[in-house]
């Protein structure tokens, strides 16, 4: 089975308690279980990992990137000004697809610029939970693709 890293950044694991208003009532364990769900409805497992620590994210992309392996990403604030995760993401080896449950572009002025939207394969934003499930339904299509 194909695996794809689900990949959240900062106060991502704090969904739920976490300005609800924005960003709903759920919680981190429910999108992992709706990620986790998704991906076996689709024959891919997925790996749902959360962190606040620049690092740590960064370690995970370059897993990535050496293991060949499509992420869906939520840089979270990173998004809006890490140069060092973008360089990040410009190694990979497969699919990634940057996700945001909010619509930054509807945001903050500050929240308007993506420095990853560049070198990610595209994104989708705006639509909460089912952000991540349309994001691997497209890593779902791009592999099946890459099989003809
Ligand atoms: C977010 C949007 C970002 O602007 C914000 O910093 C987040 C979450 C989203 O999923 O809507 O932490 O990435």
């Amino acid at each position: 089975m194909s695996e794809v890293f689900v990949l959240n950044g900062p106060n991502l694991g704090r969904l739920g308690s976490r300005e609800p208003d924005v960003y709903g009532a759920a919680d981190f364990d429910a999108l992992t279980a709706l990620c986790r769900d998704t991906a076996r409805r689709l024959g891919l497992h997925a790996e749902v990992r959360q962190t606040d620590d620049e690092a740590e994210l960064i370690s995970w992309l370059h897993e990535a990137a050496d293991g060949r392996i499509p992420v869906v990403l939520n840089p979270a604030a990173f998004t809006h000004y890490s140069y060092a995760v973008r360089d990040a993401i410009a190694q990979r080896t497969a699919p990634l697809i940057e996700v945001h449950l909010s619509n930054p572009a509807a945001r903050e002025e500050f929240r308007h610029n993506s420095v990853v939207a560049g070198v990610a394969t595209g994104t989708v934003a705006g639509f909460g939970f089912l952000s991540y499930v349309l994001a691997l339904q497209a890593i779902a299509e791009l592999l099946a693709e890459n099989e003809d």
